[in-house]
This record gives structure tokens, C-alpha cells and sequence, in this order.
């Protein structure tokens, strides 16, 4: 944040005439999209802020770059358009044939952005790029999502929700490596190509738990199982072939690196979650967890 090239503005996506604004005093080269609504269990609370965020910021964000002319639009995806894949067949993977079967409101309007983006692809022509990864974790990460409110809760002495019997499965991906390779897709990956990007590092939630225990010398009886979430995704595991092939990707942090430097991270930036624990995010807490 201390380049000289670098400047952070404050706007919504979906603001057209604040992103128009940008457009003309920065005239952009690359756009990566970046910017989500992303939290499945808010989706399922509330999905209309999801559809206007994810589907009309998108299509507002290409509209910009119709009119001032980007060399590449990219979005960042999720895995999860792909819906779910049946626990104990590790044979199955997510391919970039893989159709689309989503299972929550969050997931539908980042399927539904993707068709969007494809669309301008072919009818105006706008040179895209779309990425589709499994789940990430590592510093700043919001803790609503699995490891850092298991990290919070933990340091916290508070219980630790699972949900259902805590086998889903997912493949846990080090946010540097998501970044890395977002970075060779605009630089070097195809126009109009979708890629998928996973570290086959698939673990279930009740893993992780218990090794965010061991790690942070916490006992496992924190650990507390709950309902279960509403339409619950089994497993994702992506099948990473084509980036790794075109472009060479390969995740360079393991998982055992990756969540220690991550538990790490969180330890020594207490004041940063603490507060953000503290604020709106309390009520939402409240709501989802206390009559669970
Ligand atoms: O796969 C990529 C996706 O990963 C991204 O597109 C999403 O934006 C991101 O939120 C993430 O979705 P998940 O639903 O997999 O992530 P979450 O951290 O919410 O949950 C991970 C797993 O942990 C999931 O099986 C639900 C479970 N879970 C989650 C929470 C918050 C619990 O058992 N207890 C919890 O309190």
C-alpha cells in the first residue's frame, strides 16, 4: 500500500457513475473482480444483496470496461459453481467440464456472474478470463469463514461449531498461491479460457478443528456440533491439470506451513479481529449460532 502506484478507493460496484469515475481518472489496463459478497450462510439468511452485488456489480464493472477499453477483464470464481461432489470418490474432480449445479443463493449469483461474463465474451467481445478456486484461508481473513473464527473462538475459550457431523470436505488453497495465480492468468492465460485453481489439499472440517486445537494447545472438548447448514455442499476437490499445464501453477505453501503461519498471523494481529468481533458482526454471530 506504500507503492506510488497504488491507491485504494472506498465505492460499491454497483455504484455505476463512482466506478465510471475511476475508469477515467485511472484508465485501467487489467480489472480483476475481486469484489464478492462471499459468505454462504449470509446468502441463505439474506440472498438480495448476493444477486446485486455479485451479478449487477459484475455486469456494471464490464460495462466499464466495454467503454473505457480494458486490455482484460478478470473474475475471480469459486469452485462451489460447481456444486458438490459425493463424499469417499476421490476419483471425482471438478474439471472445467464440470457443469454448473449450484447449491446456495451465494453460489447461483456467482454462477450466474460467470454466465455473464462468458456472454460478454462472445457478444461484445471483451477479452475475460475467469478463475474458479477452491477454498482459501492465510492473513485478514474475515472471521465469519471456518479457520479464523475456529482461531478466534479458540483464543477466546469460546465453543467451536461444526455442522452436522463435520466430514464435509473441502480443498484448502493459501491465499498467496490464489493471488499467484491470478497473476500468471492476466499476464499470461488465454482470452475467454476458464481456470481452475486448487492445491488437492482436501481435509474435513472436523480436521481442521481439531489441529486448530493442537496448535493453539486447546483442548477438543471446545469443539460443539450443530445443525447443520441449509443445502450443505459434501465436498470439493478441484482437479488443478490445466493450469498447471498451461501456465505452470503449482501451490508453493503446504497446509501444514500455511496454518501455522496463519494461526500465527492471528495471534499477532489480535487487535484486528477483536474489533471487527466486536462490532455488527456480534449480532450477526447471535443470529446464526445461538439457537443452533
Ligand atoms: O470453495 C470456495 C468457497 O469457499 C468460496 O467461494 C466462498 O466464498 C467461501 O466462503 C468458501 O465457502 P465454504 O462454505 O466452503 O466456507 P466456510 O468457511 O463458510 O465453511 C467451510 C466449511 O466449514 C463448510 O463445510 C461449512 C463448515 N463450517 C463453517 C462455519 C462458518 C462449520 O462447520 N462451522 C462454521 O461455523
Amino acid at each position: 500500500m506504500d507503492s506510488p502506484n497504488f491507491r485504494f478507493v472506498k465505492a460499491d460496484i454497483c455504484d455505476r457513475d463512482a466506478v465510471y469515475r475511476l475508469f477515467e481518472e485511472e484508465c485501467p489496463d487489467i480489472v480483476v473482480n475481486f469484489a464478492a459478497e462471499s459468505h454462504v450462510d449470509r446468502s441463505i439468511e439474506d440472498p438480495g444483496i448476493f444477486l446485486q452485488t455479485n451479478i449487477i456489480g459484475t455486469s456494471i464493472m464490464m460495462d466499464a470496461c466495454r467503454k473505457y477499453g480494458v486490455h482484460r477483464y478478470h473474475q475471480v470464481s469459486t469452485d462451489e459453481v460447481y456444486g458438490d461432489l459425493p463424499l469417499g470418490r476421490l476419483d471425482l474432480l471438478f474439471t472445467k467440464e464440470t457443469p454448473i449445479h449450484t447449491s446456495s443463493p451465494y453460489s447461483s449469483s456467482k454462477a450466474a456472474a460467470d454466465l455473464l461474463v462468458l456472454a460478454y465474451y462472445r457478444t461484445y467481445k471483451l477479452p475475460i478470463s475467469i478463475s474458479r478456486c477452491s477454498n482459501n484461508y492465510g492473513p485478514y481473513h474475515f472471521p465469519e469463514k471456518l479457520i479464523p473464527l475456529m482461531i478466534a473462538n479458540a483464543l477466546n475459550d469460546r465453543s467451536l461449531p461444526v455442522y452436522g457431523e463435520g466430514k464435509n470436505v473441502r480443498d484448502w488453497l493459501y491465499v498467496e498461491d490464489h493471488c499467484k495465480a491470478i497473476d500468471l492468468i492476466i499476464h499470461k492465460g488465454q482470452v475467454g479460457e476458464i481456470y481452475n485453481v486448487g492445491g488437492h489439499n482436501e481435509m474435513t472440517n472436523i480436521e481442521i478443528m481439531k489441529l486448530i486445537c493442537k496448535e493453539l494447545g486447546k483442548p477438543e472438548s471446545l469443539i460443539t456440533f450443530v445443525p447443520d447448514r441449509k443445502g450443505h455442499d459434501l465436498r470439493y476437490a478441484i482437479d488443478p491439470t490445466k493450469i498447471y499445464n498451461e501456465l505452470g501453477w503449482l501451490p508453493e505453501t503446504s497446509f501444514n506451513d500455511g496454518i501455522r503461519k496463519t494461526i500465527d498471523w492471528y495471534l499477532k494481529n489480535r487487535s484486528w479481529w477483536e474489533e471487527i468481533i466486536s462490532g455488527e458482526y456480534k449480532s450477526y454471530y447471535e443470529r446464526m449460532y445461538s439457537n443452533r
